[in-house]
């Protein structure tokens, strides 16, 4: 049976559960800006969707919170409660701050209403001066709102720079509330690249901090102010999502130009890498997919699948053409360039292309000229479609991620559950859950490469293609080991579990 504790005496309405084996659990907020199946623009939403719920309920009550964007489907939309509101300081004004609530996978989904903020038809504008106003807002609200609500978290779990101001707001505004005292902070980094950065002065108008905190060892960041480097100074601990990148991003070369301030806490920053949702992506029951398959009818499985595949995108159908695919954001970080610079060098007439994407107009035209070109070799989909990259995890005999910096990278850790051999830059993630093949000792689950060069790449598809077409069994071989390899969350979900214990001295 649950019971309920009255953890602070003073404010009757905040209660921590207990387990049913009688513990009391841990709360952890998690606060991020998007997060499946309600809005996602990249693996950070697959991430704040699935890390919740592979922790241990009986242990941790983890809840989660976004803004209330519009554009969140109104299958889920109609079925949010509304909880409460109230108005808050913000800038020079007062806003309003609705909070609604849902429950989804046995997860609690707290959801920040403003609909001067969060109305449009994406998470995220062109306008990066007006997102880190909006996230600025969700940062202070979420703040605001939690005693509200009567949550008590123990930790916050910060993710990327939209929520790096909670951190700091809990050092400053918040920090003489006896609401917040003790309760920790964690800043885990998805992605180095994006920090939310403007000049000090908006920021001093949104937020009123005081004038010591835009100082370089604060927030101040080359004279402007940096939300993601305010929550990396200010957490209690960082986390990223792969050992490799934990590592890499204390360098100037990964850095982005926090490298030093990253070096400083190195004792409180470490690497987790990231799992994917097995119910989501299970080859065994994946109705999105032409034909479902396990380890041991891989071969005909992946035989129908790829006959399919090549049907819908109009493609010859021929089981002997090698089909190699592409799903990404389209843009610099995903190593395109490398691909753009020797394409017409491998896509010759027993190999046919696929990308599903869409990012920077170059890109998105680099391969439609491809696709208009080669129309009976490549198919060039510039478009988000879920269901089609399922069809193309199955169908595909080799993925491609050759990315200039990956901090976990999802694609081949779904490419490996479907049996896709998966060739990699070896940086950051990718280096971390892709083993090199060796062709000696027959070991490996993928192709990989090390500089950032376009011939080391075409070297390593050259070396694929050879495998796939002249020792067939070796590469079926290595699609089953892939296939074993377990990147599910059960690991990963136990050391974030361990981490938080730790931080809170239990
Ligand atoms: C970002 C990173 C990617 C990582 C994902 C989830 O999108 O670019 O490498 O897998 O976040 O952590």
């Amino acid at each position: 049976m649950k019971m309920e504790y009255n953890k602070n005496k003073d404010s009757p309405g905040l209660c921590t559960e207990i387990s049913e084996e009688g513990f009391f659990l841990t709360n952890i907020l998690f606060a991020a800006s998007e997060c499946v199946p309600f809005v996602k623009t990249g693996g950070l939403a697959d991430v704040v969707g699935a890390l919740p719920k592979s922790l241990d309920s009986s242990r941790f009550d983890v809840r989660v919170i976004i803004p209330y964007y519009t554009c969140i489907p109104a299958r889920y939309r109609n079925f949010f409660h509304y909880r409460h509101h109230f108005y808050m300081d913000f800038s020079d004004r007062q806003e309003h701050v609705g909070i609604m609530e849902y429950e989804f996978d046995g997860i609690k989904f707290y959801f920040v209403d403003n609909e001067y903020y969060f109305n449009g038809a994406t998470p995220y504008g062109s306008d990066l001066k007006w997102d880190i106003e909006r996230f600025t807002f969700f940062c202070k609200a979420v703040l605001a709102m939690m005693p509200v609500i009567g949550f008590h978290p123990d930790i916050i779990h910060c993710h990327d720079w939209q929520t790096g101001l909670i951190p700091v707001l809990m050092h400053s505004t918040f920090a003489t509330h006896p609401f917040y005292q003790g309760v920790k902070s964690i800043m885990t980094i998805h992605n180095l690249r994006f920090q939310g950065v403007w000049d000090i002065k908006t920021f001093q108008k949104n937020t009123s901090l005081p004038d010591y905190m835009f100082t370089p060892d604060k927030l101040e960041f080359k004279k402007d102010a940096n939300m993601l480097k305010g929550g990396l100074v200010y957490a209690d601990y960082i986390t990223t999502v792969s050992e490799t990148y934990a590592e890499e991003i204390k360098t100037a070369q990964y850095g982005e130009q926090l490298e030093g301030l990253l070096y400083a806490r190195r004792a409180s920053l470490r690497g987790i890498v990231n799992g994917i949702d097995y119910d989501v992506y299970n080859p065994q029951t994946d109705n999105k997919i032409f034909a479902q398959y396990g380890i041991d009818d891989v071969l005909a499985g992946k035989a129908e699948n790829k006959r399919r595949l090549q049907e819908e995108l109009g493609l010859p159908q021929d089981p002997h053409k090698m089909v190699i695919g592409i799903i990404s954001r389209l843009t610099d970080q995903k190593g395109l360039n490398l691909l753009g610079a020797v394409f017409e060098r491998f896509i010759d007439e027993h190999t046919q292309f696929v990308v599903i994407g869409t990012g920077d107009p170059g890109y998105e035209n680099m391969f439609r000229y491809f696709a208009g070109r080669y129309p009976d070799r490549v198919s060039a989909n510039i478009c988000y479609n879920d269901a089609l990259a399922h069809k193309l995890y199955a169908g595909a005999d080799m993925m491609l991620v050759p990315s200039l910096f990956e901090p976990c990278g999802l694609t081949q850790l779904i490419s490996l559950r479907y049996g896709s051999i998966p060739l990699v830059r070896e940086t950051g993630g990718l280096k971390d859950t892709v083993q090199p093949y060796n062709e000696f000792e027959l070991t490996g689950t993928g192709f990989t490469f090390g500089p950032f060069h376009s011939e080391d790449f075409l070297h390593a598809v050259n070396y694929a293609k050879s495998v796939f077409f002249n020792y067939r069994e070796n590469w079926d071989a290595m699609v089953r080991r892939g296939m074993e390899q377990d990147f599910s969350w059960g690991s990963s979900a136990l050391q974030y579990q361990g981490m938080y214990e730790w931080l809170l001295g239990k």
